[in-house]
């Protein structure tokens, strides 16, 4: 693809460059991103809860909320750390009460998904913020897990659940959950760790871990978004997690780097939340570009994107345009989604082959 790009030190003419992509794409690098088929790897389901649906399931279920309206809601989501925004989304997963109303939302997080060629999906869940308010597990995994089969076979999107431990409440807790969801086991492929990062480092749930690690489950934990290094160094050698969910703060510790690095360890990094919590403050210092060009398995995710203002290709074509991201860093970060997935081997090559198609076409 040509583009034009101004020539300084006083020459009055424009150059035509050609577009630095190997595969010779027409494509620019925004509409490739856009266009090829990914997954999403972190996805909490209930920060997809949009303020329209919260209102609808708040009235279907007789919640009363604290805000007026859908405006007044969406006007308080101006955050200023992790927590500022946790206290409000754990405040609007209390409209959440029965099977239908987690079907409803996760059916539409894969509706929005789909719009954005996600094909594959791996969903957090954090069944603590539901039984607490007297949920059941069962709702829980149920509805969320009646909406993944329906958005395989309605949509063509792969989907899974991953349970995840909320890291400001104990350990025993977090056992506890554990158990309650065992007679669920077929539901989920594996466990995470979030919730108030600081103060509350990997090392804690290193119980809970080893057992969930026995019992043949997928691991990863947040680490690194807010907390330092050395809570991704606990994460993979106390808790031994497959990937790191965020990890940006890896880029303080080149140690921690070249591990990463050598063992390959994804890191599930999402660019609009960190620019929402103020974990960067312009999407122009995002990290994203560094971390790819230090070798590592980096993907583009969502996070919470009801709150933090777009979901997948929101994330993807803002981080390309702001880091002037290149074609082959917008297929690199699709292929890198891909290989840090937890599906199975047959699985795994039927989307790659589908993203060299989308290449090869673009
Ligand atoms: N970090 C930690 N916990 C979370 C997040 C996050 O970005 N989103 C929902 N729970
Ligand atoms: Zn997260």
């Amino acid at each position: 693809m040509l583009y034009r790009k101004p020539v300084t030190g006083g020459v009055r003419r424009i150059m035509q460059t050609i577009h630095e992509c190997k595969h010779r794409c027409p494509m620019n690098a925004i509409e490739l991103a856009r266009s090829l088929p990914k997954a999403e790897l972190h996805i909490h389901i209930e920060g997809s809860l949009e303020p329209e649906l919260i209102f609808a399931l708040a009235e279907r279920n007789g919640v009363p909320l604290p805000y007026a309206d859908v405006e007044t809601l969406r006007a308080a989501y101006a955050f200023t750390d992790l927590q500022s925004f946790l206290d409000i989304y754990y405040a609007g997963a209390s409209v959440l009460l029965q099977e239908a109303d987690f079907y409803d939302m996760a059916w539409a997080y894969f509706k929005r998904a789909q719009a954005d060629h996600v094909v594959h999906a791996e969903l957090f869940f954090d069944p603590q913020t539901h039984t607490a308010r007297g949920v059941s597990m069962a709702t829980v995994i149920q509805g969320l897990s009646r909406a993944c089969a329906d958005a395989q076979t309605r949509l063509g999107i792969s989907a899974s659940l991953i349970l995840c431990f909320l890291r400001h409440l104990s350990e025993e807790d977090a056992m506890a959950t554990l158990e309650a969801a065992l007679p669920y086991r077929e539901h989920f492929i594996g466990v995470g760790l979030d919730s108030s990062e600081v103060g509350h480092p990997p090392s804690k749930f290193s119980r809970v871990f080893a057992r969930c690690r026995e019992l043949g489950l997928r691991l990863v934990a947040h680490a690194g978004e807010e907390g330092p290094p050395a809570y991704i160094w606990e994460a993979l050698n106390d808790l031994q997690v497959e990937r790191i969910d965020h990890g940006v703060r890896c880029l303080e510790d080149p140690a921690l780097v070249a591990e990463l690095a050598r063992r390959r360890v994804p890191l599930t990094v999402c660019p609009l939340s960190n620019l929402k919590l103020c974990v960067v403050n312009d999407l122009k210092q995002h990290p994203m570009k560094r971390l790819l060009d230090s070798g590592l398995c980096a993907t583009v995710n969502s996070d919470d994107p009801a709150y933090f203002g777009g979901y997948m290709n929101a994330n993807f074509t803002q981080t390309v345009q702001a880091l002037n991201l290149s074609a082959d860093d917008v297929i690199a970060l699709a292929r890198n989604s891909f290989e840090a997935s937890f599906v199975s081997e047959p699985r795994r090559a039927e989307l790659m082959a589908a993203l060299d198609r989308a290449v090869a076409a673009a």
